[in-house]
């Protein structure tokens, strides 16, 4: 069975809290703040759930801006990663949920990444995180549309659990 990190990077709360209910559908997950960790504390798991709310103008949180360079450093032989982002499409709707973005561009190439996201159902203009018509992981707004956020997780996990073995 894989080994299961969620790591999520928080500035208010919110994505803290959807790491929580991630680690809560998974059986076996273990959390951790960003701003908490160094690169050995992960180093042994194999499938790394990476969460951050997008600041700025699409920009990523701040605790995985200073962890994100000796992230790129890490051995991420036989791992695979998926990414979520928290934003508001409302407020933000030209950088919604961007921050995963900065995460993709960091290990792309790397790493196996997984869970990306058609953009159905979200209402915004324009986002980083969309690659080729998908959202490159799950993107979360728990600031105009939290009603949807539990099936998204659900519908999200359940579509892991399915790639990770
Ligand atoms: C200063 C600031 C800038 C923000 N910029 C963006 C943005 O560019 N795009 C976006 O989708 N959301 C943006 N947001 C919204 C947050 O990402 C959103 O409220 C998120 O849920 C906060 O999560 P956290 O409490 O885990 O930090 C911004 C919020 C703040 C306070």
């Amino acid at each position: 069975m894989s080994k299961i990190a969620i790591v999520y990077g928080s500035s208010t709360g919110a994505t803290e809290a959807v790491a929580e209910k991630i680690q809560a559908l998974f059986d076996n997950a273990t959390l951790f703040n960003v701003a908490d960790i160094s690169v050995e504390d992960i180093q042994d798991f194999d499938f790394l759930v990476l969460g951050a709310s997008t600041t700025g103008v699409g920009d990523l949180q701040d605790d995985w801006d200073i962890f994100l360079p000796k992230f790129e450093k890490m051995n991420f032989a036989g791992k695979k990663v998926a990414m979520f982002s928290l934003g508001d499409s409302a407020s933000f709707s030209t950088s919604f949920a961007g921050a995963m973005y900065y995460l993709y561009k960091a290990l792309k190439g790397k790493v196996e990444i997984i869970g990306s996201v058609p953009t159905d159902g979200y209402t915004f203009d324009e986002s980083d995180a969309v690659i080729d018509g998908k959202f490159i992981g799950l993107a979360i707004d728990e600031d105009n549309e939290y009603d949807q956020t539990d099936s998204r997780l659900a519908a999200w996990v359940e579509n892991l659990k399915k790639q990770i073995g």
